[in-house]
């Protein structure tokens, strides 16, 4: 496993190349739009603005430039662009 950064609209994270992005965008907090999670719906797609991906083959249609994060693995460093802004979750105060 190869530790990368992904960066989400300006935003870095800390990431890896062998989990689906989804995954690994909601294992850092984010909230990315998603459905189906098997490359069908396209709920989840984004542009790819840097770097490379290993994409799965998808029903979903894609434009030039574009990637499905639920069945897409980095390859490397990578930039990407929601059209939306991707918020993250909000997270509780834990008492111990
Ligand atoms: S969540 Fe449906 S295509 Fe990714």
């Amino acid at each position: 496993m190869s530790r990368i950064t992904i960066t989400v609209n300006g935003q870095s994270l800390v990431g890896n190349t062998h989990q689906p992005l989804l995954e690994q965008l909601e294992q850092a907090g984010l909230q990315p739009e998603f459905q189906c999670r098997n490359g069908v719906c396209g709920a989840c797609r984004c542009k790819l603005q840097k770097g490379s991906v290993s994409q799965q083959d998808t029903m979903a249609y894609l434009a030039a430039g574009e990637i499905l994060t639920c069945s897409a693995i980095p390859a490397q460093n990578i930039e990407l662009d929601f059209d939306y802004q991707v918020s993250f979750v909000a997270r509780k105060a834990v008492n111990l």
